[in-house]
């Protein structure tokens, strides 16, 4: 379905990505694991369209979409959650989901039905309609944040770190929803720092590093790989906040403060 071919894309400065070779096939959950800095959002970028590659190819269905505006790319069926922050806090949540809806915004009659099978999958849309979305939990914030995602009624979404700052209670309805949407047809394709997560809710694992792919398999055979399974889960527990990268340099928000997800 999404194929990257040699993808090299950067800020102006060098390039991050440095030849990325990637493939999801429909309904499979592709997991993209790897060091901080390693240029996992950025290949999510190149994918929605945020950033154009300066080589190589995108493809989805076989037709190149690289370089496409994001509004193209999201008519085309691909829709980013992006990492965190991402409502508007003094907004009801019925209003931030939808603004997911912008596109469509002038069929009203569609537009209401994508809200009903939005509050259909993702209760809480209907539950806290009128709420702010500035008042409700990371891990409610996250589902919000999906349902605003999912009003394009995508093909492939694309979420960046949606563990990042959840408790063990958010962390599960997150890994519930990904593999709910799955089951319905969604094809998924995560980018994750918590590894355990990720490559357990996944089908297919990626592992990247000093932007390139080092290694690709299903989730189980990159989890199985003896040196991933030394670096993310190996058998001494990791500190909290502790990268098993040695060249990783996490922000201090992101190194396991009150809230953050095991990292191992
Ligand atoms: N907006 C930006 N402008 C300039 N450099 C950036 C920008 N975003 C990311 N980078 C750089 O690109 C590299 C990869 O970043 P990123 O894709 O965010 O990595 P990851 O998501 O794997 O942590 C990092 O070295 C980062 O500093
Ligand atoms: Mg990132």
């Amino acid at each position: 379905m999404l194929q990257l071919k040699a993808v090299v894309a950067g800020y102006g400065g060098g390039s991050v990505l440095q030849g990325v070779d990637l493939e999801c096939a429909e309904r499979t959950i592709t997991c993209v694991v790897g060091p901080n800095g390693a240029g996992k959002s950025t290949v999510l970028r190149v994918i929605s369209g945020l950033l154009a590659p300066t080589q190589g190819e995108i493809r989805l269905d076989g037709e190149p979409i690289g370089g496409r505006a994001p509004d193209e790319i999201l008519r085309r069926g691909i829709a980013q959650v992006p990492q965190s922050h991402a409502l508007f806090p003094a907004m009801s949540v019925q209003e931030n989901v939808l603004m997911g809806g912008y596109l469509i915004r002038k069929d009203r009659r569609l537009l209401r039905e994508r809200l009903d099978q939005v509050e259909q999958r993702l209760p809480i849309v209907a539950d806290r309609a009128r709420d702010h979305a500035g008042n409700l939990s990371g891990g409610q914030r996250r589902m919000v944040e999906i349902a605003r995602c999912l009003m394009l009624d995508p093909r492939l979404i694309l979420l960046d770190e949606p563990s990042l700052g959840l408790d063990p209670r958010g962390l599960a309805g997150v890994a519930e929803v990904i593999h709910e949407l799955n089951q319905a047809g969604t094809t998924v394709l995560l980018v994750e720092q918590n590894v355990r997560l990720g490559l357990g809710i996944a089908t297919h694992g990626v592992v990247m590093e000093g932007g390139r792919v080092r290694l690709t398999g299903t989730a189980a055979a990159v989890r199985d790989n003896p040196e991933i399974a030394s670096l993310y889960l190996g058998g001494s527990p990791t500190k909290a906040g502790d990268s098993p990268w040695t060249n990783a340099s996490r922000p201090p928000s992101h190194t396991g403060g009150p809230g953050s997800p095991p990292t191992a």
